[in-house]
Protein backbone atom coordinates (compact mmCIF):
# COMPACT_ATOMS: atom_id res chain seq x y z
CA UNK A 1 0.00 0.00 0.00
CA UNK A 2 1.60 3.72 -0.99
CA UNK A 3 2.14 6.29 2.33
CA UNK A 4 -0.92 8.08 2.25
CA UNK A 5 0.81 11.01 1.42
CA UNK A 6 -1.66 13.97 0.19
CA UNK A 7 -3.33 13.12 4.26
CA UNK A 8 0.08 13.75 6.38
CA UNK A 9 0.78 17.14 3.71
CA UNK A 10 -2.50 18.51 4.53
CA UNK A 11 -1.43 17.55 8.21
CA UNK A 12 1.93 18.58 8.15
CA UNK A 13 1.43 21.68 6.85
CA UNK A 14 -1.52 23.26 8.84
CA UNK A 15 -1.05 26.40 10.66
CA UNK A 16 -2.15 25.97 14.97
CA UNK A 17 -2.89 28.87 17.04
CA UNK A 18 -0.29 27.92 19.56
CA UNK A 19 2.51 27.19 16.95
CA UNK A 20 5.53 29.91 16.40
CA UNK A 21 5.28 31.29 13.17
CA UNK A 22 9.11 33.03 12.03
CA UNK A 23 9.18 36.94 11.42
CA UNK A 24 12.50 36.44 10.45
CA UNK A 25 13.58 36.50 6.91
CA UNK A 26 16.75 36.41 5.14
CA UNK A 27 16.73 38.56 2.62
CA UNK A 28 20.09 38.31 1.67
CA UNK A 29 19.35 34.86 0.06
CA UNK A 30 15.90 35.71 -1.21
CA UNK A 31 15.92 33.52 -4.37
CA UNK A 32 15.47 35.42 -7.82
CA UNK A 33 12.00 36.60 -8.54
CA UNK A 34 12.69 36.39 -12.34
CA UNK A 35 14.10 33.11 -14.12
CA UNK A 36 15.89 33.92 -17.42
CA UNK A 37 17.35 32.70 -20.32
CA UNK A 38 20.37 35.24 -20.82
CA UNK A 39 21.90 33.30 -23.95
CA UNK A 40 18.34 32.50 -26.00
CA UNK A 41 16.82 34.06 -28.77
CA UNK A 42 14.69 37.22 -27.81
CA UNK A 43 11.14 37.54 -29.22
CA UNK A 44 9.36 40.85 -28.47
CA UNK A 45 5.99 40.28 -28.09
CA UNK A 46 3.54 43.26 -29.22
CA UNK A 47 2.63 45.62 -26.40
CA UNK A 48 -1.15 46.05 -28.06
CA UNK A 49 -3.84 44.15 -26.81
CA UNK A 50 -6.89 42.64 -28.88
CA UNK A 51 -9.42 46.08 -28.93
CA UNK A 52 -12.54 43.50 -27.97
CA UNK A 53 -13.31 41.61 -25.58
CA UNK A 54 -16.43 40.17 -24.15
CA UNK A 55 -17.92 42.02 -21.33
CA UNK A 56 -17.24 39.67 -17.53
CA UNK A 57 -20.89 38.91 -17.89
CA UNK A 58 -20.43 36.88 -20.87
CA UNK A 59 -17.17 35.75 -20.56
CA UNK A 60 -18.48 33.96 -16.95
CA UNK A 61 -21.50 32.50 -19.34
CA UNK A 62 -19.19 31.16 -22.36
CA UNK A 63 -16.22 29.82 -20.33
CA UNK A 64 -16.00 25.91 -20.51
CA UNK A 65 -13.58 23.24 -21.25
CA UNK A 66 -12.67 22.93 -24.91
CA UNK A 67 -10.84 20.03 -26.24
CA UNK A 68 -11.30 20.10 -29.60
CA UNK A 69 -9.18 23.17 -31.83
CA UNK A 70 -9.63 24.29 -35.46
CA UNK A 71 -6.69 24.59 -37.78
CA UNK A 72 -6.56 28.39 -37.58
CA UNK A 73 -3.28 30.06 -35.97
CA UNK A 74 -3.10 32.52 -33.39
CA UNK A 75 -2.21 35.87 -33.96
CA UNK A 76 1.07 36.80 -32.05
CA UNK A 77 -0.85 39.66 -30.22
CA UNK A 78 -3.28 37.17 -28.96
CA UNK A 79 -0.84 35.07 -27.00
CA UNK A 80 0.76 38.19 -25.57
CA UNK A 81 -2.47 38.88 -24.37
CA UNK A 82 -3.15 35.81 -22.92
CA UNK A 83 1.00 35.68 -21.11
CA UNK A 84 0.13 39.17 -20.00
CA UNK A 85 -3.52 38.43 -18.89
CA UNK A 86 -2.27 35.39 -17.08
CA UNK A 87 0.86 36.33 -15.03
CA UNK A 88 2.25 39.84 -16.43
CA UNK A 89 3.28 42.69 -14.83
CA UNK A 90 0.33 45.24 -14.16
CA UNK A 91 1.49 47.76 -11.70
CA UNK A 92 4.88 48.35 -9.63
CA UNK A 93 5.91 49.70 -6.23
CA UNK A 94 8.93 50.88 -4.64
CA UNK A 95 9.98 46.83 -3.64
CA UNK A 96 7.51 44.52 -5.43
CA UNK A 97 6.31 44.10 -9.24
CA UNK A 98 2.84 42.99 -8.91
CA UNK A 99 1.24 40.79 -11.45
CA UNK A 100 -2.32 40.50 -12.89
CA UNK A 101 -2.95 37.46 -10.36
CA UNK A 102 -2.56 36.85 -6.64
CA UNK A 103 0.30 35.19 -5.34
CA UNK A 104 0.74 34.68 -1.53
CA UNK A 105 3.63 37.02 0.15
CA UNK A 106 4.23 38.61 -3.49
CA UNK A 107 6.64 35.61 -4.46
CA UNK A 108 5.22 34.62 -7.44
CA UNK A 109 6.42 30.85 -7.83
CA UNK A 110 5.24 30.38 -11.16
CA UNK A 111 6.80 30.27 -14.70
CA UNK A 112 5.84 29.85 -17.82
CA UNK A 113 6.50 27.86 -20.76
CA UNK A 114 4.90 28.18 -23.94
CA UNK A 115 4.62 25.69 -26.60
CA UNK A 116 3.66 27.09 -29.84
CA UNK A 117 2.30 24.97 -32.80
CA UNK A 118 0.33 27.50 -35.13
CA UNK A 119 1.26 31.28 -33.79
CA UNK A 120 1.00 33.72 -36.34
CA UNK A 121 5.10 34.91 -36.78
CA UNK A 122 6.30 32.04 -34.04
CA UNK A 123 8.55 29.19 -35.02
CA UNK A 124 7.15 25.93 -33.57
CA UNK A 125 8.67 25.35 -30.75
CA UNK A 126 9.34 25.79 -26.61
CA UNK A 127 9.54 29.52 -25.33
CA UNK A 128 9.97 30.50 -22.08
CA UNK A 129 7.81 33.56 -20.93
CA UNK A 130 10.20 36.53 -19.72
CA UNK A 131 7.42 38.11 -17.60
CA UNK A 132 10.31 41.42 -16.56
CA UNK A 133 10.78 41.88 -19.93
CA UNK A 134 7.13 40.50 -21.56
CA UNK A 135 9.21 38.83 -23.67
CA UNK A 136 9.46 34.97 -25.05
CA UNK A 137 12.79 32.84 -24.90
CA UNK A 138 13.47 30.71 -27.91
CA UNK A 139 14.38 27.08 -25.78
CA UNK A 140 14.50 24.84 -29.11
CA UNK A 141 12.23 24.39 -32.51
CA UNK A 142 10.71 21.83 -33.43
CA UNK A 143 7.05 19.70 -33.26
CA UNK A 144 6.65 18.55 -29.56
CA UNK A 145 3.28 17.73 -30.22
CA UNK A 146 4.12 13.53 -29.94
CA UNK A 147 5.82 14.24 -26.42
CA UNK A 148 3.16 16.20 -25.28
CA UNK A 149 0.25 13.93 -25.93
CA UNK A 150 2.50 10.92 -23.83
CA UNK A 151 3.30 12.87 -21.60
CA UNK A 152 -0.38 14.17 -20.81
CA UNK A 153 -1.67 10.41 -20.53
CA UNK A 154 -2.66 10.51 -24.15
CA UNK A 155 -4.58 13.90 -24.43
CA UNK A 156 -4.80 14.48 -27.85
CA UNK A 157 -5.41 17.94 -27.53
CA UNK A 158 -2.04 18.43 -26.17
CA UNK A 159 -0.34 17.68 -29.78
CA UNK A 160 -3.42 19.57 -31.92
CA UNK A 161 -3.94 22.34 -29.48
CA UNK A 162 -1.96 25.68 -31.06
CA UNK A 163 -0.56 26.49 -28.05
CA UNK A 164 -0.02 24.45 -24.92
CA UNK A 165 0.74 26.32 -21.53
CA UNK A 166 3.07 24.48 -19.25
CA UNK A 167 3.40 26.19 -15.49
CA UNK A 168 6.33 25.23 -13.67
CA UNK A 169 6.59 25.79 -9.47
CA UNK A 170 9.92 27.07 -8.27
CA UNK A 171 9.17 26.04 -4.73
CA UNK A 172 12.42 27.98 -3.22
CA UNK A 173 10.72 30.99 -3.54
CA UNK A 174 7.99 30.14 -2.05
CA UNK A 175 9.70 28.00 0.74
CA UNK A 176 12.06 30.97 1.28
CA UNK A 177 9.20 32.64 3.73
CA UNK A 178 6.54 29.69 3.64
CA UNK A 179 8.80 26.60 4.57
CA UNK A 180 6.65 23.61 4.03
CA UNK A 181 3.56 25.58 4.05
CA UNK A 182 4.89 27.15 0.41
CA UNK A 183 3.49 23.63 -1.50
CA UNK A 184 0.27 24.59 -0.48
CA UNK A 185 0.53 28.12 -1.73
CA UNK A 186 2.52 27.28 -5.24
CA UNK A 187 -0.73 25.48 -6.48
CA UNK A 188 -2.92 27.98 -5.48
CA UNK A 189 -1.02 30.16 -7.62
CA UNK A 190 -0.89 27.93 -10.70
CA UNK A 191 -4.90 27.91 -10.06
CA UNK A 192 -5.24 31.75 -10.22
CA UNK A 193 -3.23 31.77 -13.55
CA UNK A 194 -4.92 29.28 -14.44
CA UNK A 195 -8.20 31.05 -14.49
CA UNK A 196 -7.25 33.70 -15.56
CA UNK A 197 -5.67 32.27 -19.19
CA UNK A 198 -8.81 30.58 -18.99
CA UNK A 199 -10.97 33.64 -18.79
CA UNK A 200 -8.85 35.98 -20.64
CA UNK A 201 -8.94 32.84 -23.89
CA UNK A 202 -12.41 33.35 -23.60
CA UNK A 203 -13.09 37.03 -23.97
CA UNK A 204 -11.28 36.89 -27.39
CA UNK A 205 -13.04 33.88 -28.70
CA UNK A 206 -10.26 31.36 -27.64
CA UNK A 207 -10.81 28.52 -25.51
CA UNK A 208 -8.68 26.44 -23.25
CA UNK A 209 -8.72 23.47 -21.26
CA UNK A 210 -6.87 23.38 -18.35
CA UNK A 211 -4.70 19.53 -17.18
CA UNK A 212 -3.91 18.39 -14.28
CA UNK A 213 -3.31 14.77 -15.42
CA UNK A 214 0.12 14.13 -16.87
CA UNK A 215 3.52 12.59 -15.89
CA UNK A 216 5.48 15.19 -14.17
CA UNK A 217 8.75 13.74 -15.50
CA UNK A 218 8.20 13.47 -18.98
CA UNK A 219 6.97 16.84 -19.16
CA UNK A 220 9.80 17.95 -17.18
CA UNK A 221 11.89 16.53 -19.86
CA UNK A 222 10.89 18.34 -22.95
CA UNK A 223 11.16 21.85 -20.84
CA UNK A 224 14.36 20.81 -19.83
CA UNK A 225 13.90 21.12 -15.87
CA UNK A 226 15.30 18.38 -12.58
CA UNK A 227 11.27 18.49 -11.35
CA UNK A 228 12.81 18.53 -7.85
CA UNK A 229 13.93 22.28 -7.53
CA UNK A 230 11.37 22.94 -10.31
CA UNK A 231 8.46 21.49 -11.19
CA UNK A 232 5.63 21.32 -13.49
CA UNK A 233 2.58 21.88 -11.70
CA UNK A 234 -0.19 22.38 -14.12
CA UNK A 235 -0.92 23.04 -17.77
CA UNK A 236 -3.32 24.32 -20.43
CA UNK A 237 -3.93 23.90 -23.93
CA UNK A 238 -5.03 27.08 -25.82
CA UNK A 239 -7.06 27.42 -29.29
CA UNK A 240 -10.28 28.36 -31.64
CA UNK A 241 -12.63 25.61 -30.71
CA UNK A 242 -13.28 23.64 -33.28
CA UNK A 243 -17.05 23.81 -32.77
CA UNK A 244 -18.62 27.35 -32.41
CA UNK A 245 -19.71 27.76 -28.21
C1 LIG B 1 -7.15 20.90 -11.47
C2 LIG B 1 -7.82 20.52 -12.77
C3 LIG B 1 -7.27 19.52 -13.54
C4 LIG B 1 -7.87 19.17 -14.77
N1 LIG B 1 -7.27 18.24 -15.55
C5 LIG B 1 -7.83 17.92 -16.74
C6 LIG B 1 -7.19 17.00 -17.60
O1 LIG B 1 -6.11 16.51 -17.34
N2 LIG B 1 -7.81 16.70 -18.77
C7 LIG B 1 -9.02 17.25 -19.13
O2 LIG B 1 -9.53 16.92 -20.20
N3 LIG B 1 -9.62 18.15 -18.34
C8 LIG B 1 -9.08 18.50 -17.16
N4 LIG B 1 -9.67 19.44 -16.36
C9 LIG B 1 -10.91 20.10 -16.80
C10 LIG B 1 -12.14 19.56 -16.07
O3 LIG B 1 -12.43 18.25 -16.51
C11 LIG B 1 -13.34 20.50 -16.33
O4 LIG B 1 -13.05 21.78 -15.83
C12 LIG B 1 -14.62 19.99 -15.68
O5 LIG B 1 -15.07 18.81 -16.29
C13 LIG B 1 -15.74 21.04 -15.73
O6 LIG B 1 -16.04 21.37 -17.07
P1 LIG B 1 -15.91 22.84 -17.65
O7 LIG B 1 -14.50 23.30 -17.45
O8 LIG B 1 -16.27 22.73 -19.10
O9 LIG B 1 -16.85 23.72 -16.91
C14 LIG B 1 -9.08 19.81 -15.17
C15 LIG B 1 -9.60 20.83 -14.38
C16 LIG B 1 -8.98 21.19 -13.21
C17 LIG B 1 -9.57 22.34 -12.40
Amino acid sequence: MTKPVGDDFQKETKYFRNMHLSKYLDWANKPDTYKKYPKSQKIQLPQKFPEKTLDIFEILKNRKSVRSFSTKEVPLIYLSFLLWASTGIQRKSKHYEFRTTPSAGALYPIETYVIANRVEELESGVYHYNIESHLLEKLKIGDFGQNLIQGALEQEMCGTAPIVLIWTGIFLRSKWKYGQRAYRYVYLDAGHIAQNLAISATSIGLGSCQIGAFFDDEINKIIEINGIDESVVYMSVVGYPKFRF
